[in-house]
């Protein structure tokens, strides 16, 4: 997908609190009955607002916290979520057996495309931008776009493999 628009206002304000979320987080995170995603690292610095991520070879979710990015592999889709429920910004957990997310706060559940199915939100998980360059992904963590204010763009945001 090459659409793109401005980040939202509320970015800063929202990703300095799921910054302090995400430290209190840690410390529950190893005996956590979530995790089973694994811990991603952008294959280089933030340039130009974006970041790059190999290719997920197969069905998985990996959690690149530097920059509070979701990489979900489903079948031959590929999306990256902003890590933040999109309630009331909790840190979002993958579920086992790559069954979807839930919030750790109000119990809201997703499915692996970010389908909102139960709990208190009242949208879909929040999708980034992202766009695929060969054996790469490219994500922008800035640009997000909700299922309810935009949701074609919303329905577009994916790769394919
Ligand atoms: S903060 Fe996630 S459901 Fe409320």
């Amino acid at each position: 997908m090459t659409d793109s628009h401005s980040p939202c206002s509320g970015c800063s304000a929202r990703r300095d609190f799921l910054r302090s979320a995400l430290t209190a987080a840690a410390s529950v995170a190893a005996v956590s009955a979530f995790g089973p995603a694994e811990a991603i690292a952008a294959l280089a610095p933030r340039a130009a607002g974006s970041v790059r991520y190999a290719l997920p070879a197969a069905d998985g979710v990996s959690i690149d916290k530097t920059n509070e990015v979701i990489l979900c592999r489903a079948g031959n889709e590929i999306y990256a979520f902003a890590l933040s429920c999109p309630h009331e910004n909790t840190a979002l957990k993958a579920m086992s057996k790559n069954a979807g997310f839930q919030c750790s706060r109000h119990k809201s559940k997703y499915k692996p495309d970010g389908t909102f199915v139960s709990g208190r939100a009242t949208r879909n998980m929040d999708r980034l931008q992202i766009t695929r360059d060969g054996a790469q992904v490219v994500v922008d963590p800035d640009v997000f776009f909700e299922s309810d204010a935009e949701p074609a763009k919303w329905a577009a945001a994916f790769v394919t493999v």
